[in-house]
């Protein structure tokens, strides 16, 4: 049997398609009739589907795991935490302090914070924190990034639709049905590195700007970053016009750095989103940032309001401080970026085998694939680089039991449990994927 016969997969698609719109739970899980992936067991850096064909994976649930999957340090203590205490009551209890010292000890940008369940229900609370804090309506985002699956950030800047030759800018259009174009009104969006756009959006729309909100890293648009002195414009910009700069790092978060992009850059937001990394695969994230504008979260006349009904419950807060203490204490981050840079190398030598012009983005954890002869500065720039090629790769590779997603704007993930990959092995299969892309062509 090879990759490609799933009799048990098929099946099981068969019954859950009956089931769910598209037969899977999330939209972003439907890879199509024949290959969407049902899986049996997921341990360490590696998953099993239900035919028992075992995958290196790469995509790590778009992120979460940076240890590996089932790693026992964070699942006892889950299961000593709802044995021994509970999973939710309606009360607090000392654990969600706890973690906020320890991201406190970790991110010297955080002095409050307040937890969710999914890097969405964080974006929600930072922004609406934010609009309270400074009493405006409209958001910077940048084009290619991603916060998550509400209505307000389901604009998307049409790249796919887009000619490059033009020079007009690309659409901005919504994520599909069912988003009013009412949400669109106080959005507005900017090309990543692009200094006179944000100094043009500010021009005519600042008064009114209550924040800007980046990915520092995009990690849903192959990892590509912000400069140093973008950032440090973004920064500024705000500053001098009383908005607020909220960073993203839903992705980068406890991942790229102890302190996540902020701590690359050595600039801070006001707010910061957290979720992924935070917990090791289990239900966590957060948003904070300085006392002074989370404080705006109160029963004061026009406080904002924030919570919800399975918010910091102990499954979640149990996860996040035991990853959180391995991450803090030990060089698992270290490792983690070692192999990302091993696995580069390898790829690269892979790539000029065969000719064909590449570049990375993006930090070890988490970096981009592309192929072109340079680094992307911005999702227009992604457009530019042979992105079908990608596609075809890393289908190959997942054939030959490499999982990850056959789309270059999804990074490359590594979890600590990478350290077990036979190198020579992957490469040994990157090279047949690559030269069976090329002979696919
Ligand atoms: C940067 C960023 N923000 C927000 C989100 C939304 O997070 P969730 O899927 O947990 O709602 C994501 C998800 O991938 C993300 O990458």
């Amino acid at each position: 049997m090879t990759k490609k016969d799933k009799p048990n997969s098929n099946a099981m698609f068969k019954r859950a398609v009956e089931n769910m719109p598209l037969g899977v739970a999330d939209s972003y899980r439907y890879w199509g009739e024949d290959n969407t992936v049902f899986l049996s067991g997921m341990k360490g850096c590696t998953i099993t589907d239900c035919d028992k064909q075992t995958f290196v994976d790469f995509r790590l649930a778009y992120g979460p795991i940076i240890l590996g999957y089932r790693d026992e340090r964070i699942d006892n203590e889950v299961i000593k935490a709802i044995t021994d205490v509970g999973t939710i009551s309606g009360f607090s209890t000392g654990l969600d302090s706890d973690v906020v010292e320890l991201v406190k000890s970790l991110c010297p940008n955080i002095d409050k914070m307040r937890f969710s369940n999914s890097g969405t229900e964080a974006v929600i609370g930072a922004v609406r924190t934010a609009r309270g804090f400074t009493q405006r309506n409209k958001i910077v985002v940048v084009e290619g990034g991603f916060h998550g699956l509400h209505d307000e950030v389901m604009w998307k800047s049409d790249v796919d639709n887009w000619d490059v030759n033009t020079q007009q800018v690309p659409d901005i259009v919504p994520f599909g049905g069912g988003i009013p174009q009412s949400t669109r009104e106080h959005q507005v969006s900017v090309p990543l590195n692009d200094f006179d756009a944000i100094d043009a959006v500010f021009a005519e729309h600042g008064n009114d700007i209550a924040a800007i909100l980046i990915e520092p890293i995009m990690g849903n648009c192959g990892s590509i970053a912000s400069t140093q002195a973008y950032m440090q414009k973004l920064r500024d910009v705000c500053d001098s016009n009383g908005s607020l700069l909220i960073m993203d790092e839903v992705k980068t978060g406890f991942r790229v750095a102890k302190g996540g992009a902020q701590a690359l850059y050595g600039i801070f937001a006001d707010l910061t989103t957290y979720a992924k990394a935070m917990g090791n695969g289990y239900p966590v994230a957060a948003f904070g940032g300085r006392a002074e504008v989370m404080d705006t979260i109160s029963f004061a006349k026009n406080g904002v309001t924030h919570g919800g009904t399975y918010t910091a419950n102990m499954v979640a807060l149990s996860a996040a401080k035991a990853t959180l203490t391995v991450l803090k204490e030990t060089d698992a981050l270290d490792s983690i970026a070692s192999v990302g840079l091993k696995i580069q190398a390898l790829l690269s030598r892979v790539f000029t085998k065969f000719g064909v012009e590449h570049c990375f983005a993006g930090p070890d954890a988490m970096f981009g694939v592309h192929f072109g002869n340079k680094v992307p500065q911005n999702y227009r720039d992604w457009k530019q680089t042979n992105s079908d090629l990608y596609t075809q790769f890393a289908l190959n590779l997942i054939d030959n039991g490499v999982m990850l997603e056959p789309d270059s704007r999804e990074p490359w993930f590594i979890c600590e449990a990478h350290q077990t990959v036979d190198l020579n092995w992957l490469e040994q299969v990157a090279e047949q994927s690559m030269q069976a892309a090329i002979d696919e062509k």
